[in-house]
């Protein structure tokens, strides 16, 4: 497993490999989720590159970049149980050299959502992402479905931009009590996870309705909103019921796939988590 930090050494690397790339971008603070990433590359594709890179870009003033768990000797120990055969780990003058002063900006499906709470995320998002992909040059790259609306954005970038990449989604993986597997959870304690496993009850509620047949968007939304409301200690910041391509919220019937997701604060932690429901197949 060999680990670089420079993208003049990893270019030289890279012209060393034949075969497909499956790479893996991280921000490190590695879980299960991430691991099941590096499993999919793993049985996809020849050659696995993880990237562990904590991209200031991607938060706001306001938000958690200097208390966002910090693990890299962890990170490097569970990667040993893969087959990696590079971490790029670049540091911040690395990626973002004195006089950098381009954004790579989605501008659809980034005002949504995500996009309302958090207006910077998503262009820092593709920022990383579109140079990540200039650096390792993948042949396919794995997201987490967690992240449903980055996926899409991620998805939508490959194909503006044409980068000659098979983006591969990978289902949510959960704690043995439902909740979503995110770097995150790291600053709940114990009580805390118990009581944000509620988000995905609610979602579950939510997806047996719709599996019994009801498809007004409201009622699914009255029930998530009902019991996640229900615990004192978790803020809603939306419930959405959205067409699953467009991310476009759904007033009235249900008649498309849809993605029903939602954020939810635990104090101050953001803790996001969703399901896909296909109609067409409910039919
Ligand atoms: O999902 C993440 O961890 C990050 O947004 C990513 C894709 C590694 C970009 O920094």
């Amino acid at each position: 497993m060999k680990t670089i930090s420079t993208i003049q050494k990893f270019r030289k690397w890279r012209k060393g490999i034949t075969g497909s790339i499956g790479f893996v971008p991280t921000m490190g603070a590695l879980h299960e989720g991430h691991l099941a990433l590096v499993a999919e590359s793993n049985k996809t594709c020849k050659n696995t590159v993880v990237s562990i890179y904590l991209n200031p870009a991607q938060f706001a003033q306001c938000e958690d970049l200097t208390t966002y768990p910090k693990t890299i000797e962890a990170d490097l120990e569970k990667l040993t149980n893969f087959r990696v055969d590079c971490i790029f780990l670049p540091n911040d003058s690395e990626m973002y050299p004195d006089g950098f002063s381009t954004r790579i900006q989605e501008n659809n499906l980034s005002c949504l959502l995500e996009g309302k709470s958090r207006p910077e995320f998503f262009s820092g998002v593709t920022t990383i992402v579109a140079k990540l992909f200039n650096i390792v040059e993948p042949t396919h790259a794995f997201f987490g479905e967690k992240d449903a609306q980055q996926l899409r954005i991620v998805q939508k970038l490959v194909k503006d931009l044409n980068y000659p990449i098979h983006i591969i989604s990978c289902p949510i993986i959960r704690e043995e009590n439902g909740l979503a597997r995110s770097s995150r959870n790291d600053y709940l304690t114990e009580a805390e996870h118990k009581i944000a496993s509620n988000i995905n009850k609610a979602l579950q509620n939510g997806k047996k309705l719709l599996i019994s047949g009801e498809h007004n968007s409201q009622i699914i939304k009255d029930e998530i909103t009902q019991i996640i409301g229900a615990e004192k200690l978790l803020r809603i910041d939306y419930i959405s019921v959205a067409d699953s391509h467009t991310l476009v919220e759904i007033s009235g019937k249900i008649e498309q796939d849809i993605l029903v997701s939602v954020a939810v604060y635990l104090k101050d932690t953001r803790l996001i988590d969703n399901f896909s429901y296909s109609i067409s197949s409910s039919r």
